[in-house]
């Protein structure tokens, strides 16, 4: 049986999910835990290819459906070649963002609808979920503030508000229909408040898998 946990950082733009995300690992280094770090789109050098398209602002308007089909077929590569293997090992895998997304982004925020990232989700992931999910939560113009310093704007990042308003109801409706797997954390406080309730989730987490 793999001792490994899989743990996924989920939120909107500039949330925290990358900053967090390394003071995860740092936990796990603490603890002398083996893990994988990786994210969504992404985490091959073919997935990352993916996520070139998915985010590159185009004229020709990417259709909704080819979008989700593009997460998913980056998934299913991801999965296969990063995601399984370190589980297997016995590996911890901590994910910048996973299908949870694709439920906000594409479901919602798209508008595909739930039913249809349901089937992808079961004919891609099998019986893969992750462990844990922390989702950040910050208000949209808390998070566009902390990205526009970054410069660029993707092709999510330019999207309008109502979108993601649908995108973060979304991910509200995921947090109640499973609130065992989320932990749900206001991420606009100060990053050392942030951090302890990481810590906490994370340690309840490693306390278990050790037991276990
Ligand atoms: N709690 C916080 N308070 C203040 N600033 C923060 C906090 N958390 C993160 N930041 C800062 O906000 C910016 C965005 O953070 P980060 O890149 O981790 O967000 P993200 O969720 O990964 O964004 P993206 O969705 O664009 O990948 C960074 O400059 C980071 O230092
Ligand atoms: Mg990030």
């Amino acid at each position: 049986m793999p001792l490994g946990k899989f743990i996924t950082l989920e939120g909107m733009e500039g949330a925290g999910k990358s900053t967090n995300l390394a003071y995860l690992c740092s936990m796990l280094d603490a603890q002398g835990l083996v893990y994988t770090v990786t994210r969504e789109p992404g985490g091959t050098p073919l997935a990352e290819e993916i996520r070139r398209l998915l985010l590159a602002p185009r004229e020709e308007k990417m259709v909704p459906l080819c979008e989700l089909l593009l997460v998913f077929a980056a998934r299913a590569q991801h999965i296969e070649a990063v995601i399984l293997p370190a589980l297997k090992r016995g590996e911890w895998v901590i994910s910048d963002r996973f299908t949870d997304a694709t439920f906000a982004y594409q479901g919602a925020g798209r508008e595909l609808g739930t039913a249809r990232v349901n089937e992808l989700e079961q004919f891609v992931q099998g019986e893969l979920r992750p462990d844990l999910t922390l989702f950040l939560d910050v208000p949209l113009d808390i998070g566009m503030q902390r990205v526009a310093k970054r410069g660029e704007l993707d092709r999510f990042e330019r999207e309008q508000s109502e979108f993601f308003q649908r995108v973060r109801a979304a991910y509200l409706a995921r947090i109640e229909a499973d609130p065992e797997r989320f932990i749900h954390i206001d991420a606009s406080r100060e990053l050392s408040i942030v951090q302890s309730e990481i810590a906490k989730a994370a340690g309840e987490l490693m306390k278990n898998t050790k037991q276990a």
